[in-house]
């Protein structure tokens, strides 16, 4: 057994651990941190990650033995707060990031460390730096990982709110992302004020069965114009009445 003092989440803690438990199994059934995932358990996935000492750190592999005494960590607990969430976790949500969210603790840890190291960074270089911590998502294609990223540095630096990443309705016209739900964010830091009790804004109502502009063009009554197939409704091709015809070559 050793003795270990840490700075977990700003919060310093004597421990007395086997030296050959890992950093993970510690934080999650120790001090029951469970936002720390543990998927692989090899160092591949990097659901596992947790700031040490200002470094992404595979926590299910790093052996107790090698943490230092009075180390400071950061897991995702330590990232934001429900009443003050931080711009990664709220562009996270706003552009749909998590869908089993497995993932989604590595990932926020990770790009927390490359936006402190680099707070302006090129989508090239966030896809980089994810592969180097080699986090994986099962789920989400990266894309939208990528682009929370950029979101969340546009708020650090200063160039957009928090508020500015989730969906306001406003009158008729859509503002902010493009995000027709209220998201997680936006019940928790209150910028969803719309009463869910009318159902969809007005502008949703009108666009939710729209599945194609052909759709919103047969609901407003306009014939398929120019359509191939729809030779009943080619203009020139309408049967006219004899009369009317004469009138158009006249005009
Ligand atoms: S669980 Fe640690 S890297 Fe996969
Ligand atoms: S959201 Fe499921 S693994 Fe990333």
């Amino acid at each position: 057994m050793i003795r270990k003092t840490l700075v977990i989440n700003g919060v310093t803690r004597n421990l007395v651990l086997d030296k050959d438990e890992t950093l993970a199994t510690v934080l999650r059934e120790h001090l029951l941190l469970t936002g720390c995932k543990i998927g692989c358990g090899e160092g591949h996935c990097g659901a596992c990650n947790v700031i040490m000492n200002g470094k992404v750190t595979k926590s299910c592999i790093y052996k107790m033995s090698r943490v230092p005494d009075n180390a400071e960590i950061t897991t995702i607990e330590g990232v934001g707060t429900l009443s003050d969430m931080h711009p990664l976790q709220v562009a996270w949500m706003a552009h749909g990031c998590a869908q089993c969210g497995f993932c989604t603790p590595g990932f926020i840890i990770s790009a927390k460390v490359l936006l402190e190291n680099n707070p302006s960074p090129t989508r090239e270089e966030v896809r980089d730096w994810f592969n180097k911590q080699r986090n994986l998502c099962r789920c989400t294609g990266y894309k939208p990982l990528i682009d929370a990223v950029m979101d969340a540095a546009a708020v650090l630096r200063g160039e957009m709110t928090k508020e500015d990443l989730v969906f306001k309705p406003t009158g008729d016209s859509i503002k902010g992302t493009k995000y027709i739900r209220p998201s997680a964010a936006q019940k928790v830091t209150g910028t969803w004020d719309f009463d869910p009790g009318e159902g969809l804004p007005r502008q949703h109502q009108e666009h939710r069965h729209q599945r194609s502009r052909k759709d919103a063009r047969r609901r407003e009554g306009h014939h398929l114009q120019g359509h191939p197939g729809c030779r009943r409704h080619q203009p020139d091709q309408r049967p006219r009445h004899a009369a009317q015809a004469q009138q158009d070559r006249r005009l």
